[in-house]
């Protein structure tokens, strides 16, 4: 079957990747979608039971810094685009393990870069049906640092309908000033990949993106882990006093976002993507409490004893907050869900999925898939 176009999409084995994938393979029949991931902790092709066979769908287990290995996929699969999500995305194991962090996120950007410069640069830049080739990086707001908490209760905020905790915004034009092992390898990333438009006119995109939440994520980041400890009534570890604030949107959301950005975004261009949807982690704690108690039939405020104050993360940024208008005003995006309807749906799907949870906490899921593609 001859297909439009050719897309490798890595990473797209882990949270965000997978919608990603499914999302393409499923609007997209004529595209050849080349999901290239290493299989790491993070990665889980049960995450992508449903599109698995799929004709338009194939798999290839390959780590991004085999630089000879993209090379070879890039050429084998006549590849125009690549929208890269593959990375280490954990802020804890970052600051745990920080080598493996510039490993993949910094070198595994850099030999995909230049594996895709190696086969696009000598044709133009164009595929083989004549369309411009792009290299699409998928990055995080945490590259432009924390910023100040100078409403801790919260405001009204004038560019949406949701409370503020503060008067700045992260824009495309804020400095970057990473502060943890993974936001710095992250910001360097994206200066590479600027970098290999601005030397050698690569037709790139970067979009910066807030906390994603919503079904497979892996349960070491806050919902996924307290939904799941609500549920077995183990306790709720918070980081300092819980008074640190994100801006979450749903994962679907961001998948569609990812979706117009490389079909109708502008080369060089920086996005942003937010959905205005700051919350303090305590308070997100709080909404999970209540929705799992409510669903599981416990009395209101059964499990807030669960709440257990720990140690704060090292160098933990104290709030992010996307302004996300340039999205919304040049390419006409807004989130479709509103977050009371996200977070249900989000709490529902892993009580309804606690099979997924539990391959994925007992480890199971490596071991079932080993046998196919681990070495
Ligand atoms: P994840 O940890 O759930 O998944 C990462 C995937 O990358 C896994 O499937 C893993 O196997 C794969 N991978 C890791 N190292 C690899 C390597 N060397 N070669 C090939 N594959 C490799 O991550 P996620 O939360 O889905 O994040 C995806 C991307 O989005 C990352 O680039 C992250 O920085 C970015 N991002 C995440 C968030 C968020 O809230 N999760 C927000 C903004 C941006
Ligand atoms: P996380 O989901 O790790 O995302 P990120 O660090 O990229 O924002 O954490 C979200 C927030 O929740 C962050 O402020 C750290 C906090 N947190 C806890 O308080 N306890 C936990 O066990 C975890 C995993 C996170």
């Amino acid at each position: 079957m001859d297909f439009s176009r050719n897309i490798i999409i890595t990473g797209g084995a882990g949270f965000i990747g997978s919608h990603v994938v499914r999302r393409f393979v499923t609007r997209y029949p004529s595209y050849r979608i080349i999901n290239v991931d290493k299989l790491t902790y993070a990665g889980n092709l049960a995450n992508l039971k449903d599109i698995e066979d799929s004709p338009n769908y194939v798999f290839e287990k390959a780590d991004i810094c085999d630089f000879d290995r993209m090379l070879d996929l890039m050429r084998r699969y006549n590849v125009d685009g690549i929208i890269h999500l593959a990375a280490e995305s954990h802020v804890d194991r970052s600051i745990k393990d920080p080598f493996t962090f510039a490993r993949t996120n910094v070198m595994g950007t850099l030999s995909l870069l230049q594996a895709a410069k190696s086969v696009w640069e000598p044709s133009g830049w164009t595929g083989p049906e004549g369309q411009e080739c792009r290299f699409y990086h998928i990055s995080t707001d945490e590259v432009y640092g924390a910023l100040e908490l100078t409403h801790p209760e919260g405001v009204k905020s004038e560019i949406s309908a949701h409370e503020v905790y503060g008067d700045t915004f992260f824009t495309e034009d804020t400095k970057y000033q990473p502060h943890s092992p993974y936001s710095a390898s992250k910001a360097s990333s994206d200066h590479f990949v600027r970098a290999f438009h601005d030397t050698y006119g690569m037709p790139v995109i970067v979009t910066n993106c807030s906390n994603n939440y919503g079904p497979y994520q892996f349960p070491e980041k806050l919902i996924p882990l307290f939904i799941n400890n609500i549920r077995h009534h183990k306790p709720l570890p918070v980081y300092g006093k819980g008074e640190n604030v994100r801006d979450w949107l749903y994962v679907e959301d961001h998948a569609s976002a990812i979706d117009l950005i490389f079909h109708k975004g502008k080369v060089a261009e920086t996005y942003n993507i937010g959905g205005f949807n700051e919350w303090k982690n305590i308070d997100i704690i709080k909404v999970l409490i209540k929705t799992v108690d409510r669903l599981l039939g416990h009395p209101e405020g059964y499990s807030l004893d669960l709440i257990t104050y720990v140690t704060d993360r090292k160098g933990h940024d104290l709030r992010y907050a996307i302004d996300s208008t340039k999205l919304h005003k040049e390419l006409g995006w807004t989130p479709s869900l509103q977050f009371e309807e996200g977070i249900e749906k989000t709490v529902r799907w892993y009580l309804e999925h606690q099979d997924w949870m539990d391959n994925v906490t007992s480890g199971d899921y490596m071991k079932y898939y080993d046998e196919m593609y681990r070495s």
